[in-house]
């Protein structure tokens, strides 16, 4: 028995990083899968891997209304319904307020924010018309707090908290439940950009991170399943940090 059998869950970025992760372990726990991303090649190859009867991949631009629709329609059609939904694709660019290039600042408004805003509006009648089911929203720890040189992403990621929160309100009656994950520092292509020493990366998590390391994609997973199965079936409207303790205060030792 898996925690997700007779469930059919949307995963948006589910090409690589955490997406593919949720995906590798909703597919485990008996969901079928519907991998959503721009990466078509890495999306196909993990839909093959997982196998037709239980994985499908479809192009989804979250910034595209035509992709959400066509998206729906595919996984309506291949496997009857949809009755989860992972909000997860996200883009991240550094760069101090005063020096973000108005474009740069719309570009991830169009990706976090706006992506998650049209998952929600498309996919939600969806699970409405499954009877029920459940969104988990990816937010981050800069979705809690600031931090210098992400400002554009960090706003993106508070809006996401609240899309989550008013979501949670307005569907709680169609039996929708709507969460969001805060991860930390996650060990994926976004916190690992070309040019980046491992080992001083490494280094730097172990002293700012209580728990001593970066976190693994598999452990944001484990918490998306918790959030999507039935473990979670009193909890809507909140938001989940998984960051090592990272938020948790000031170590002065
Ligand atoms: N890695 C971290 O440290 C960290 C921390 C906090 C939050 N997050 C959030 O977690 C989520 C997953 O990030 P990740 O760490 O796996 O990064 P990642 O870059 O490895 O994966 C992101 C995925 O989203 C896809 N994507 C980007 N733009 C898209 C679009 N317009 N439409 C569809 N798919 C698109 C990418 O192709 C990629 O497959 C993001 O929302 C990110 O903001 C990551």
């Amino acid at each position: 028995m898996g925690k997700l059998d007779g469930r059919v869950v949307l995963v948006t970025g589910a090409a690589r990083g955490q997406g593919e992760q949720e995906a590798r372990l909703f597919a485990a726990e008996g969901a079928k899968v519907v991998l959503g991303d721009v990466l078509d090649d890495a999306g196909e190859a993990l839909a093959k891997e997982l196998g037709e009867d239980r994985a499908a991949y479809v192009r989804l631009d979250v910034t595209s209304e035509a992709d959400w629709t066509a998206a729906v329609a595919a996984a309506r059609e291949r496997f009857g319904k949809i009755d989860g939904l992972v909000n997860n694709a996200g883009i991240l660019r550094f760069n101090e307020l005063v020096s973000t290039p108005l474009e740069e600042f719309q570009a991830i408004v169009s990706v976090n924010q706006t992506g998650c805003f049209l998952g929600i509006r498309t996919v939600a009648p969806e699970i409405a018309a499954a009877g029920g089911g459940t969104i988990v929203n990816t937010a981050s720890y800069t979705g809690i707090t600031g931090m210098a040189g992400v400002g554009a992403y960090a706003a993106t990621k508070h809006a996401v908290l609240g899309l989550t929160k008013v979501a949670a309100l307005e569907l709680a009656s169609k039996g929708i439940r709507v969460n969001a994950v805060c991860p930390g520092a996650i060990d994926t292509p976004m916190s690992n950009p070309e040019g980046v020493d491992p080992e001083a990366t490494a280094e730097l998590y172990r002293k700012l991170v209580p728990l001593g390391r970066i976190g693994r994609p598999e452990e944001v997973a484990a918490l998306a399943l918790f959030l999507t199965g039935e473990d979670s079936a009193y909890i809507t409207g909140q938001p989940f940090v998984i960051d090592g303790g990272w938020l948790a205060g000031v170590s002065l030792f």
